[in-house]
């Protein structure tokens, strides 16, 4: 609470010295030091926020990750956070589980194993953590719930810990529960135990990534669970806390946060919570969701990652200003430093942290973000003001020997290393804009690394053709299809002659355990999102005899968590031998339909052609119906998708825009 003394102290200091050119600031040890800071990380999921990063060619790819993990470089960030895909819809996507099916175990689906791979290679000391959104039907036994059997929920949570590790060689630090969905005491307490028999004692329990409450009240009033539970990740804090979570004595982290359009205002954002989450709230790691904005710009939060890559056909990339506040506090720190006790508000607004390895270096990070300029998406921002002021650091405690603190500074967009301060009897001085943020410390690397521009941002290809044949090894799936309900996967059927030995497969066959509505259909979206006038083709197997039925579609206009009433123009067939045209997902909206002798297990081929307020469609190259009017929507993504959660395949998938 000595810094909440102190800060109010310079407030009460200013009243006086209003006419001081500066205010002092202690930065002491003398009276010990403050919690140990965990890190600054990023979330990549919940989800398939980082769907497109993965189909960047080289050298793009490389330098995005490098803007995001490689130390002493861009935001070197301390924490990766992922999603356990559960093969339902978590935001903007669904993501693949390692156990579609209970029978079912494989630990190289997605992109999450090779993102944290990649990160792990550029930073050894990342710190790893999974947290699942969803869970596959089969772990709720058909309920929309995971609680009722914690044993199956435990157990399918660790074999993704231990599969990390078995075949991706990575240790998975820290686990949490159902993100911001409830938690249940018994299955806390029996994911510590799965994990301790499993001889992971080493892993630790976030819980319960949503507010402080109610989890907090738990861990005081029940003391096994609070000896199961290592950390409470709060979400959205809005840099403060609770009494009961300091009581708790627990780690505090905004395990989720930001989820704000990442320009300078983000950046803003980022940089006043970065700080003011410990000065307000004691929280030791922040972490921002999402990691980086890889995901079709039409999707719900456009652009809430730390940096943007939603171009992989064109490659382009935006590295923006969230990466280098984020640098302002990673360069110059590592997770194990502890903040001092002195840390606070400055006296016309803005605040300070301090941070020390206890073998002499310090780190000092300063903002005067103002309002306007650091709004969060979440939660509200009470009106404060700041003003630009004259600022003195006194160094004290074991600090006063430190000899030299460099200072380096950022503007809305640079990030770039000033000369040297000169300490006067242990103090520097500094004026102090609005809006900047500085880094004072002891540490001589840090740098603001940089590569040549990436190409310009270019629309998706008019033309697109995927035959699933050429596959590229670490993914299961295929590049640019983002699913929005159930999962589609690379599929090969050794048996098939030839033409469709490799397909692209819809895998989910039941009703995941949810996070969001997921639709009754699945469906994976692709292409530009202003598309109006185009041909797409696409070969089609039904798997499903009773029930079977898939589709192609133009102009869908939504996904994320309003997948279900998303609208466009759907040409299913369906496995009874017949066809629709439906102006929606949902089948509600017939806009023709007939006989068209399909049926599984089968290969057919189909064909959509939407031009102005008309669509006609082709079976196996014939015309089946034509002039169906098209009023809404005008334009939207290319779809593929099955009737219900039910086995189908794809192949020679092609789409001509105008
Ligand atoms: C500070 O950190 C550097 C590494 O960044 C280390 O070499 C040095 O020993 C530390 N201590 C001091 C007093 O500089
Ligand atoms: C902040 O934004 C509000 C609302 O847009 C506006 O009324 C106000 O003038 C702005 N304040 C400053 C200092 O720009
Ligand atoms: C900010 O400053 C304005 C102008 O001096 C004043 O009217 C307002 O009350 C201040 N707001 C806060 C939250 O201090
Ligand atoms: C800061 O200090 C300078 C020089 O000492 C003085 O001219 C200026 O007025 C001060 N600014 C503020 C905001 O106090
Ligand atoms: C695999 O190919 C064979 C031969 O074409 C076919 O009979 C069978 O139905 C296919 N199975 C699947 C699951 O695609
Ligand atoms: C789509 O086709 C309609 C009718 O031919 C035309 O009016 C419209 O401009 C076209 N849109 C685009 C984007 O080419």
């Amino acid at each position: 609470m000595k810094h909440r003394l102190l800060a109010g102290t310079a407030f009460i200091l200013s009243l006086f010295l209003n006419f001081c050119s500066s205010q002092t600031y202690f930065l002491n040890d003398k009276e010990g030091l403050g919690r140990v800071f965990d890190g600054i990380g990023g979330l990549s999921g919940g989800g398939a926020t980082s769907r497109l990063l993965v189909n960047y060619a080289e050298p793009y790819r490389s330098q995005i990750l490098d803007f995001l993990f490689k130390p002493n470089f861009g935001a070197s960030l301390q924490i990766l956070k992922v999603e356990i895909g559960g093969d339902a819809q978590s935001t903007d996507g669904t993501e693949s589980s390692h156990m579609h099916y209970e029978d079912d175990e494989n630990y190289f689906r997605g992109y999450e194993w090779w993102l944290m791979k990649e990160a792990k290679k550029r930073n050894p000391d990342i710190t790893l953590i999974g947290l699942p959104w969803a869970f596959p039907g089969w772990v709720g036994h058909g309920k929309n719930w995971p609680y009722d059997f914690p044993d199956i929920t435990a157990a399918y949570v660790v074999n993704w810990i231990i599969g990390a590790k078995q075949y991706h060689n990575l240790d998975i630090q820290y686990i949490g529960i159902w993100n911001e969905r409830n938690f249940d005491s018994k299955y806390i307490k029996l994911l510590r135990y799965t994990l301790d028999k499993s001889g992971l004692e080493g892993v630790k329990i976030v819980a319960s990534d949503n507010l402080w409450e109610p989890i907090v009240l738990s861990l005081l009033l029940d003391p096994e669970l609070s000896r199961a539970v290592d950390v409470i990740g709060a979400h959205y804090p809005g840099t403060t806390t609770v009494i009961e979570a300091l009581k708790s004595q627990k780690k505090l982290w905004s395990s989720e946060d930001y989820s704000t359009f990442n320009n300078e205002v983000g950046g803003g954002c980022w940089a006043r919570i970065l700080n003011q989450n410990y000065i307000n709230g004691f929280m030791t790691a922040t972490i921002s969701w999402n990691l980086v904005a890889s995901y079709y710009k039409e999707l719900p939060f456009s652009r809430d990652g730390l940096m943007t890559a939603e171009e992989p056909w064109s490659g382009n990339y935006v590295v923006e200003s969230p990466i280098w506040i984020t640098a302002h506090t990673t360069q110059f720190t590592h997770p194990g430093w502890t903040y001092l006790q002195t840390v606070g508000h400055l006296a016309q607004g803005g605040s300070y942290v301090a941070l020390t390895d206890r073998e002499g270096n310090l780190t000092v990070v300063i903002e005067t973000m103002t309002h306007n300029h650091s709004m969060c998406i979440r939660p509200p921002l009470p009106p404060f003001n700041v003003t630009s002021q004259n600022a003195t650091f006194q160094l004290e405690g074991s600090f006063v020997s430190s000899s030299k603190v460099f200072h380096i500074m950022f503007k809305p967009s640079f990030f770039e290393k000033l000369t040297p301060l000169k300490l006067l009897d242990g103090s520097f001085n500094l004026h102090l804009d609005v809006d900047e943020v500085y880094t004072l410390t002891t540490i001589k690397t840090g740098e603001k690394g940089s590569y040549p521009d990436p190409p310009p941002a270019a629309p998706f290809p008019k033309v697109y053709k995927d035959n699933f044949n050429v596959r590229n090894p670490p993914f299961s799936e295929a590049p640019n299809f983002a699913d929005q309900t159930g999962v589609f996967e690379y599929y090969m059927n050794l048996t098939d002659p030839g033409p469709h030995l490799f397909t692209f497969r819809q895998v989910v066959t039941a009703r995941p355990v949810t996070w969001v509505a997921d639709a009754d259909q699945t469906i994976s979206i692709i292409g530009d999102y202003q598309w109006q006038n185009l041909t797409i083709t696409c070969d089609i197997f039904m798997e499903s005899v009773k029930t079977g039925g898939a589709f192609i579609a133009a102009r869908v206009d939504k996904g994320g968590e309003s997948i279900r009433s998303t609208k466009g123009v759907f040409f299913w067939v369906f496995a009874d031998g017949t066809y629709k045209v439906t102006n929606d997902l949902a089948g509600k909206t017939v806009l023709a339909e007939g006989q068209s002798g399909t049926r599984a297990y089968g290969w057919c081929t189909l064909s959509l052609t939407v031009e102005g307020q008309f669509a006609s469609g082709q079976l196996n190259g014939y015309p089946l119906w034509k002039n169906a009017v098209v009023l809404t929507p005008k334009n939207g993504w290319a779809a593929i998708g099955t009737h219900s959660f039910e086995l189908a395949q794809f192949d020679n998938f092609a789409v001509v825009a105008e």
